[in-house]
């Protein structure tokens, strides 16, 4: 069926229950070389108040129907019609369920949109979220219909010996003529995006679990051939995750297996199917040689994700896509408390605020912006964004940190025991905290359907003979491109009054704003909070453990923000402070930079930051967070408007230089008591922290020398990839012109060239050399033989880290970096449009820079929208963007 695009936007206000319900759901797949047959059989009836005439409606996706049948009985064409979108069948019972079967023939090699069902390295694979299961058969693809599934494959058992689906193994046999077959059948009830299909020659990894009520559980993680030992981690990191939801959410699991299976054409990073896990082999494959302790994090962090989906998402699913942060932004939130409970909790919580400002703040603040319930879309892939994923688990942290951890939990319960096995809502899931915690959350819900960043203003002030700290608060909320409310939220404010001797004072509350332990509950525009019995003024530190999403500006003197750096008993707001001090410097030298000055940074923050090096009171991990700089990004988020991409780069590197240059022998002492020994990697978050610590003093001494030789000696002698990729990206982003800059880059093709994962590494890092004319040698690289843009991971390792991740290269003065990415994303979008309009998001910042790249952005992204053809993915972002 020829595709059209149909510019359709759906509205949650338009949210309807289906005219017919399905129960249960049979399907066949029969595998061959050319093609793979299709035939489903699903129990319909319909539903009570639905007309008797009323004709039943599919979602379909370029597919055909090759049969239609009801009870046995095959349908002439006058009884259904197929269109663009789907089939519409007329004439069916009135009354009482009947066996709706429909046939396809599929052609999942030619299937480059990676949904539905696909063939990637000659293993058999779907991704069904959201709509791709009506790219396999004409189906209610929705989330609230729910039904339980029969699957059975045939296939060559020579070429195919793996038949995997959702659900329990039932039965497997002979066909004859080299042909096998496998059943699987999943009891909980499940909307069609859970659906799950892999059949190939593949290897398998096996261990066990038992559940705590005793339930023994077999586990497997499949990979293609030769890979399966690379996966041992990602099997360790299963266990703790099922664990680990046991004891802190008493979520035990509920099939005889669960199955993971490692795929390297893949669209996200992992998809938590019922019993079937999918996931990009990014984040299961790991080996000490090829993959970094950040790659090691990343594999713990979506193991666990998509286990935990297993209660928030599958057993508990949405109503509708409109709900995603429902299971995303829920799920989130448990996979970082899981995260902070196997490794140092302040360092994730940094890392993850760290990851909020990077992506969700521009995007919340720019023509991509969206509540984190959105109430329209045109296309839903582009929904799966920062916003409905880490604003979304921001949410689910403000109600814990509004009700307490018990009464969370209790809500948690709730919820569990009152929605299992529904297609739920976000009402219905504040309902839960508010009966369990006995909490009013009406105003709270604002956060779910307000986009932006509210803005929240503190100002202080101290009456020494009355002993009284006043605190005034003020929250705005700019009306964004979404055009949303801006009413007050109900802001939960962490906060301490520090005493000179780094202890927090205990300070009585005399009146304003309600205080509960330690948070104050802001609701209106405008709050004070008065605090009495202070002999004198204590160091404030507020919104520790940054308990809302928004952004701070208070009148803090440099003092004061230096004092809570060193003394804050909140690790967290002891990140922050510094932070806040060195953005600030940052800012501040940029516009030297502009003004063609040299960068400088005040003495006492350069102090503070090398200070905080070796303080041996910190773990190196947390000591590393210190002394990582914003990005370039990061920095341009800070200023906002009228940005010179040059001038931040200019101003970071010199503010770099003249650290290290300060720091000097102290910081050479330091590296040289953490760096790596030649004993055995370990993963573990100790080790990993005195690797980040090492390679963060590294960069700071090569920018202070200008010297390649101590890095490029790291770069050979390095025993581990993390090691070993630090002194190549100090190499390449510090010392693109030292011939042992190419050496490096050289070998290290030449050792990894038959690692894909390895080899995106190394397009990555060169696509992100931050050099105007880094655009050259990305132009070449994407003639490289090993360059292939229908490889996800391969588009965005080269195209999507530069126009993401190289600040003055894609954002040149001359639009030549907006073009090329414009050129490609289109030559994307013919083949893969969710990648396509996934990169393309990297313009979403283009009005904060000066006018000069505006105009040349604007002409890029005007001159992309008018051409013909647009995935109705890629027009939805592009037309946004300029909107
Ligand atoms: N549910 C998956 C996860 O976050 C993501 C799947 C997204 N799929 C998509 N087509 N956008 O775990
Ligand atoms: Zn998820």
């Amino acid at each position: 069926m020829q595709r059209t695009d149909n510019d359709v936007t759906i509205r949650l206000a338009d949210y309807r229950p289906t005219a017919f319900a399905a129960s249960q759901v049979e399907m066949i797949f029969r595998l061959f070389a050319d093609r793979t047959e299709v035939e489903t059989t699903t129990t319909l009836e319909r539903r009570a108040g639905t007309a008797p005439d009323e004709a039943l409606r599919l979602s379909g996706d370029e597919i055909e129907p090759a049969r239609v049948a009801v009870d046995g009985e095959t349908l002439g064409p006058d009884r259904y019609a197929a269109d663009e979108n789907g089939l519409t069948i007329s004439g069916l019972p009135t009354a009482g369920p009947f066996r709706l079967t429909i046939e396809t023939v599929l052609r999942p090699e030619a299937n480059t949109k990676l949904m539905g069902l696909y063939s990637s390295n000659g293993i058999w694979c779907t991704q069904c979220e959201a709509e791709g299961f009506r790219r396999i058969t004409y189906f209610l693809d929705r989330p609230d219909v729910l039904a339980t599934y029969r699957v059975r494959i045939e296939a060559d058992r020579a070429v195919v010996p793996v038949l995997l689906s959702n659900g329990n193994l039932t039965e497997t046999g002979d066909l004859g003529s080299g042909r096998h077959f496998a059943v699987w059948d999943d009891p909980f009830p499940k909307p069609s995006y859970l659906f799950a299909l892999v059949a190939g020659d593949l290897d398998l990894l096996e261990d066990r679990f038992t559940t705590a009520s005793g339930r023994e559980v077999a586990l497997g993680i499949y990979t293609e051939k030769g890979k399966a030992g690379g996966a041992a981690y990602a099997m360790d990191a299963l266990k703790r995750s099922m664990r680990w939801d046991e004891r802190r959410f008493g979520r035990e699991y509920d099939l005889d297996v669960f199955n993971i299976v490692a795929i390297s054409d893949f669209n996200m990073g992992a998809m938590e199917n019922k019993g079937l896990n999918v996931f990009n082999h990014k984040y299961v494959l790991l080996d000490p040689e090829t993959a970094t302790d950040g790659d090691y994090q990343g594999v713990e962090t979506v193991i666990a994700h998509e286990y935990f989906h297993n209660w928030t998402g599958n057993r508990i699913t949405c109503r509708d896509w409109f709900q995603l942060c429902l299971k995303e932004g829920l799920t989130v939130y448990r996979d970082q408390e899981f995260s902070a409970d196997e490794r140092s909790a302040p360092v994730k919580r940094i890392a993850s605020v760290r990851g909020l400002k990077a992506h969700q703040f521009p995007e919340d603040q720019g023509p991509l912006q969206h509540p984190v319930r959105p109430r329209e879309y045109r296309e839903i892939s582009n929904f799966y964004t920062s916003t409905v994923y880490d604003k979304g688990a921001e949410l689910v942290r403000m109600i814990e940190t509004i009700l307490g951890a018990d009464q969370f939990r209790a809500g948690m319960d709730l919820y569990f025991e009152r929605h299992d096995g529904e297609a739920a809502t976000v009402e219905e899931f504040v309902r839960c905290f508010e009966e369990a915690g006995g909490a009013d959350l009406s105003q709270f819900a604002r956060w779910y359907n307000q986009a932006g960043t509210p803005v929240l203003e503190v100002k202080e002030a101290f009456d020494h003979d009355a002993g009284r700290l006043t605190l005034s608060f003020a929250q705005s909320l700019a009306r964004g491109s979404a055009g949303t409310g801006t009413e007050p939220f109900h802001i939960p404010v962490r906060f301490g009054l520090v005493g000179p001797n780094g202890q927090d004072i205990e300070a009585s509350p005399v009146s304003g704003a309600a205080i509960e332990g330690d948070v104050i509950h802001l609701r209106k525009a405008e709050e004070t909070v008065v605090f009495g019995g202070l002999a004198e003024k204590p160091f404030i530190s507020i919104l520790r453990d940054f308990s809302a999403p928004v952004t701070l500006k208070d009148e803090q003197s440099a003092a004061d923000r230096l004092a809570l750096a060193r003394l804050d008993p909140n690790p967290f707001n002891r990140w922050r402070a510094l932070s806040d001090l060195v953005g600030q410097a940052l800012v501040d030298a940029t516009a030297a930079a502009r003004r063609g000055e040299a960068a400088a940074m005040e003495p006492e923050v350069a102090d503070a930051l090398i200070a905080s090096a070796g303080d041996i009171s910190l773990d190196p991990a947390f000591r590393a967070q210190m002394l990582a700089l914003p990005s370039e990004a990061d920095i341009a988020r800070l200023i906002g408007v009228d940005v010179d991409p040059v001038a931040i780069h200019a101003a970071r590197n010199g503010v770099v230089e003249a650290v290290g240059q300060r720091a000097g022998r102290r910081f050479d002492d330091l590296h040289r008591e953490f760096r790596s020994r030649a004993d055995a990697y370990s993963p573990d978050a100790a080790s990993a922290g005195r690797r980040a610590l090492a390679n963060a003093l590294l960069e700071y001494r090569v920018a202070a020398t200008g010297e390649a030789e101590t890095v490029a000696a790291q770069y050979a002698e390095a025993g581990n990839m993390t090691d070993r990729l630090a002194a190549l990206g100090i190499l390449a982003h510090r010392l693109p012109e030292a011939a042992e800059t190419s050496a490096a880059l050289a070998d290290f093709y030449a050792r990894f060239e038959d690692d894909a994962l390895v080899v995106d590494k190394w397009f990555a890092i060169q696509a992100t050399i931050p050099r105007e004319d880094a655009l050259d040698g990305v132009r070449t690289l994407a003639r490289h033989p090993k360059f292939r843009l229908a490889n996800p991971n391969r588009a965005r390792a080269l195209v999507g880290a530069f126009a993401s991740g190289n600040q003055i290269s894609f954002n040149r003065a001359d639009g030549a970096g907006y073009w090329f990415v414009a050129e490609m994303i289109h030559s994307l979008d013919g083949l893969n449009p969710q990648i396509s309009a996934r990169i393309a998001t990297a313009f979403r910042s283009w009005r904060c820079f000066e006018t000069n790249r505006r105009a040349q952005a604007r002409a890029a992204l005007e001159e992309l929208a008018a051409r013909p053809g647009l995935s109705t993915d890629l027009k939805d972002i592009v037309e946004r963007s300029l909107a």
